[in-house]
């Protein structure tokens, strides 16, 4: 029999540190950016893993002082090693997913529900990755049930979006409004300040810095997001995150987040690399007291 077992919720904007003493402290710094790491199907083995969140650890927490949330989205089965080690003694990133099952409970071999992400204190959840909707055939109405049990659940669901080509007549626009409509459906418009859209246009994923969107263009985009939210659900939809991923890395980040006016970035391959994700991080940090 399925049980409902509640954590309680954090607000976004309070860190919880822990001293040497491993006595509980918070971190006043209110949340600006959020820099998280969706490491995919890598790495390939757990040590590889705990190496990777040991050589980023100490950026995050210098980061998480300036307001800086690091959010590690490694494969679920590494999650549940590595709650402890990032929740834990050292506690200064949080943890999420890559993607959660939209039925809470049932018979669907090889699925990860969402309790179960909450119950290794998991509190994020990337939903509707570009490369799930391409490749596994991903729909706007299982990622907006998705991010409706994510909200149920107290779940920060990070939705993401993105057009496949930037046409000349805008036609992107309307793929983006599409798919923030649809796979928002049926949420509870008081909910909506508790989602973070993360930008993701698919052709500049997985290639160089050099390919990344220009800092203006993702600028505007971000504007249109916050437009079509809010003429949805209204004013609150204007302070709702909106991140940018797509061949982020150490040298291209300090503009995307100066000048693209992003509230964080999602990083794929970047984050994988110790030394790249933690400049990313530095780079978050450096805005964030601006
Ligand atoms: P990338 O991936 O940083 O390797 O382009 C981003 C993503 O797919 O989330």
């Amino acid at each position: 029999m399925f049980m409902k077992k509640k954590i309680s919720k954090k607000p976004n904007n309070m860190l919880k540190l822990k001293t040497k003493k491993n006595n509980t402290v918070k971190s006043k710094a209110k949340v600006t950016q959020f820099i998280v790491a969706n490491w995919k199907m890598n790495p390939p083995h757990k040590e590889a893993a705990m190496a990777i969140w040991s050589g980023i650890k100490k950026a995050a927490l210098e980061a998480s002082a300036s307001g800086v949330k690091t959010v590690i989205c490694p494969p679920a089965v590494y999650a549940g090693l590595l709650a402890p080690k990032v929740l834990g003694s050292e506690g200064v990133a949080a943890l999420g997913l890559q993607d959660v099952f939209y039925e809470n409970e049932g018979s669907y071999t090889g699925a990860v529900s969402i309790s179960m992400l909450q119950s290794i204190g998991a509190t994020y959840v990337i939903v509707g990755h570009s490369e799930r909707r391409i490749k596994l055939g991903e729909t706007d109405a299982q990622i907006a049930q998705k991010v409706n049990l994510a909200l149920a659940t107290g779940i920060t669901p990070i939705l993401c979006v993105g057009e496949h080509t930037r046409d000349t007549h805008g036609q992107y626009l309307d793929v983006i409004r599409d798919q923030l409509k649809a796979s928002l459906a049926g949420i509870d418009p008081k909910s909506i300040r508790k989602i973070i859209i993360a930008y993701e246009p698919v052709w500049a994923i997985g290639k160089t810095d050099k390919d990344a969107m220009k800092p203006s263009d993702i600028h505007e985009t971000k504007i249109f997001i916050h437009k079509t939210l809010t003429d949805i659900y209204g004013s609150d939809a204007a302070k709702v995150p909106v991140l940018y991923g797509g061949s982020v890395s150490s040298v291209n980040a300090p503009a995307i987040l100066e000048n693209g006016e992003v509230d964080g970035l999602l990083v794929g391959g970047k984050s994988l690399i110790p030394e790249e994700f933690s400049a990313i991080i530095n780079a978050a940090a450096g805005v964030a007291l601006k």
